[in-house]
């Protein structure tokens, strides 16, 4: 299948975080999560950030998102710095568990932010018309989330955050509750849809299998308190086969490589 990625990077800096740290106060003792972490990630770059749980992964991308405060450094988006409770328009968030609304079907869980936004009733119904097709939920549309499998769920979610058509896409391990094949489905899923829009990606996980199919850079952090250890270029060629991709040697290389230093996180994580 052609690529109909637009062209690579601009090596526009979309987002730049320099010196972050931040140190959440618990009942009456202070919890390091993040200490002086520093990157920048470029227009359409899709960057994995892993490490063990607990090493403060989600803590870095709910203070890009503006959701919590950062006890030092500073965070620009498009170079601006980012204020705390102030969210920003082109930036949309893939939450961990799917929080979907139980009472709104998937077409109107889908359509969510477009009616927020105002847009026309026929244009909504058309772009949610085309959501529901890109993520393989036709015949779905008027079905309730519990009537949903756990996959198709994660598909609405992503749908309805795809739909406002965001520039940068901060995800949450949004696959994290999947089973191994549905997680491969998804994948592909995002794989595809990516590949048409290219938004700059931060993608929280511990599934460095994932890391290597999906990213063009994985940055390791280290365990609690977290830091940034290890920065990895994935250069695999796209478009890419998310079920192929594992099979190659190319992929068997880089994962033992990036393994033997997760490895290391994961036991500190284990012992802290
Ligand atoms: N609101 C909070 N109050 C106090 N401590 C917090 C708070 N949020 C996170 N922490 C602590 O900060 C550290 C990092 O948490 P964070 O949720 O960012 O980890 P994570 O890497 O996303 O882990 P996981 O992979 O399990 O989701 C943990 O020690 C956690 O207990
Ligand atoms: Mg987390």
């Amino acid at each position: 299948m052609p690529s109909t990625r637009p062209e690579a990077s601009t090596n526009r800096c979309r987002i730049d975080i320099r010196g972050l740290s931040k140190t959440f106060l618990a009942e009456g003792r202070e919890v390091v999560a993040i200490d002086d972490a520093s990157f920048r990630i470029e227009d359409g770059e899709f960057v994995a950030l892993l490490g063990p749980s607990g090493c403060g992964k989600s803590t870095i991308l709910n203070m890009v998102a503006t959701l919590i405060a950062p006890t030092g450094g500073t965070i620009r988006v498009d170079d601006v710095p980012v204020v705390p409770g102030r969210p920003i328009r082109h930036v949309g968030y893939v939450f961990q568990k799917d929080t979907l609304f139980p009472w709104r079907t998937v077409e109107d869980n889908i359509g969510y932010a477009l009616e927020l936004a105002g847009v026309p009733a026929d244009e909504r119904r058309r772009r949610v018309a085309e959501a529901i097709r890109q993520a393989g939920l036709d015949g779905f549309a008027r079905f309730y989330p519990s009537s949903l499998s756990g996959g198709m769920r994660q598909r609405v979610s992503l749908m309805r955050t795809l739909i406002a058509r965001p520039e940068i896409l901060l995800m949450d391990e949004p696959f994290g509750a999947l089973d191994t094949h549905t997680k491969l489905d998804m994948h592909s899923v995002l794989l595809e849809l990516w590949e048409r829009a290219r938004q700059t990606v931060l993608f929280v996980t511990h599934d460095l299998g994932e890391a290597l199919t999906l990213a063009d850079r994985i940055i390791l952090m280290s365990a609690r308190p977290g830091r940034i250890k290890q920065d990895f270029k994935v250069d695999f060629p796209r478009p890419r086969d998310a079920v192929a991709l594992r099979e190659t040697r190319q992929y068997a290389e880089l994962f033992s490589h990036v393994w033997h230093s997760l490895g290391e996180e994961f036991a500190k994580g284990r012992s802290a």
